[in-house]
């Protein structure tokens, strides 16, 4: 089941002026930044109440952030819906239609396991669903 909007990601290719411009301009603080080799991506958050910022920008000039940012510019990228049950979600989906771009969630930020929903199914937006990691009781 979705649960939330996970968060909001902004393609760069320039991650530092992307960072000062949340962080000194909008005044957003920052709360971090990952690297997600599986996807070649360097992150930086700025959490909102509820959701946060996502700055995503090419590792090494490589991977599908590269690529997005070579064909479309930077710019809004893909909103992301937390999900408390990701296989149960792709499988609802999946019934419905819907395409994904891999056949099986894979590792993402924060521990968690996340897939993408083509956006030739979802009417131009692309969509990831992230299922957290359970706190151990
Ligand atoms: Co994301």
């Amino acid at each position: 089941m979705i649960t939330g909007l996970d968060h909001i990601a902004i393609a760069t290719d320039d991650l530092q002026a992307a960072i000062k411009r949340f962080l000194e301009d909008f005044g957003i603080p920052l709360a971090g930044t990952e690297v997600v080799p599986t996807e070649s991506t360097s992150t930086a958050f700025f959490p909102l109440p509820g959701t946060r910022i996502e700055l995503v920008a090419p590792l090494d000039g490589q991977g599908p952030i590269a690529a997005s940012v070579a064909k479309r510019g930077p710019g809004l990228h893909h909103i992301c819906f937390s999900t408390d049950d990701i296989e149960g979600d792709i499988e609802r989906l999946r019934a419905k239609g819907y395409r994904f771009t891999s056949d099986a969630p894979k590792p993402g930020a924060h521990g968690t396991r996340v897939i993408f929903l083509h956006p030739k199914s979802t009417g131009g937006v692309l969509i990831e669903l992230a299922q957290h990691p359970t706190e151990p009781a």
